[in-house]
């Protein structure tokens, strides 16, 4: 079943009181929501929080945490990094990987992202992976390509089975954290070109599954716009997700 999504991605922001509070301040504004088994709303705090967020969305049946990164060993000597199976021990269901920001500043590539994804479904943490353009690319009619790409690189390497685990988060990186939105139609463009790759490698049944997100100033004024595209199964949204009412606004969009 294909779910609705909507997760907040609050990157390095937040100190520990700010965070509980936030979540606190969302979780009883989605009180009387609409979520349900389809719909699913998702926090990515920093890692250092991702147990006390834990401890607050495992109370909730449709809220879950989700970790912003995770290295693709499981332990050993690798300081500074977080194994999947650690994020899963402190009650973290989804990781994101392969964030745009994790692919500029930290040289992340497809090869590295494949491994992350593989590691992030062996210790059943579901990985959202992130894909997008630059703003170079999509003015020289690459954006596609591109796209393309960085979805075979990084998750055509899954069986099947492995592949039902995956969420895909398409943000075009002109459009993170820049207040200029990728239109409806160029979304549910990109969107429908996604679900027909995965179609030609995996078969309908696991595209029409799949849950493809955008993200990229997604906001209140703009959410229900973008999620009544046919393609476009919910967001993961920066910036809007670190203010408790524009969250829920956008949630309530779904
Ligand atoms: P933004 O960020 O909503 O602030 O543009 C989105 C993201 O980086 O996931």
């Amino acid at each position: 079943m294909r779910k609705k999504i909507v997760a907040g991605n609050w990157k390095m922001n937040k100190l520990q009181n700010e965070a509980k509070t936030l979540v606190n301040q969302v979780v009883d504004l989605l009180q009387n929501s609409n979520l349900s088994d389809d719909k699913r709303v998702i926090f990515s705090p920093p890692s250092l929080y991702l147990e006390s967020v834990s401890l607050i969305t495992n109370k909730e049946a449709f809220i879950s945490s989700c970790s912003q990164n995770i290295y693709f060993e499981n332990s050993g000597a690798y300081t500074g990094e977080l194994s999947a199976a650690m994020v899963k021990s402190v009650g973290c269901e989804y990781t994101l990987v392969g964030h745009s920001e994790r692919r500029a500043l930290f040289h992340e590539t497809d090869i590295i992202l494949a491994k992350k994804v593989s590691c992030a479904i062996v210790q059943g943490v579901a990985p959202i992976y992130c894909c997008g353009e630059l703003l170079a690319e999509r003015k020289s009619k690459k954006h596609y390509d591109i796209i393309q790409a960085q979805i075979e690189g990084g998750l055509f390497h899954l069986s099947e089975d492995e592949f039902s685990n995956i969420i895909i988060a398409y943000e075009p990186v002109w459009a993170i954290g820049t207040g200029e939105t990728a239109s409806s139609d160029q979304a549910q463009e990109m969107h429908a070109f996604i679900r027909g790759l995965v179609a030609a490698k995996y078969g309908n049944t696991a595209s029409d599954n799949l849950t493809i997100l955008y993200g990229g100033s997604c906001k209140p004024a703009n959410a229900a716009e973008l999620f009544a595209c046919p393609d476009v199964d919910g967001g993961l949204i920066g910036g809007a997700s670190l203010v408790a009412e524009d969250f829920v606004k956008i949630i309530d969009a779904l």
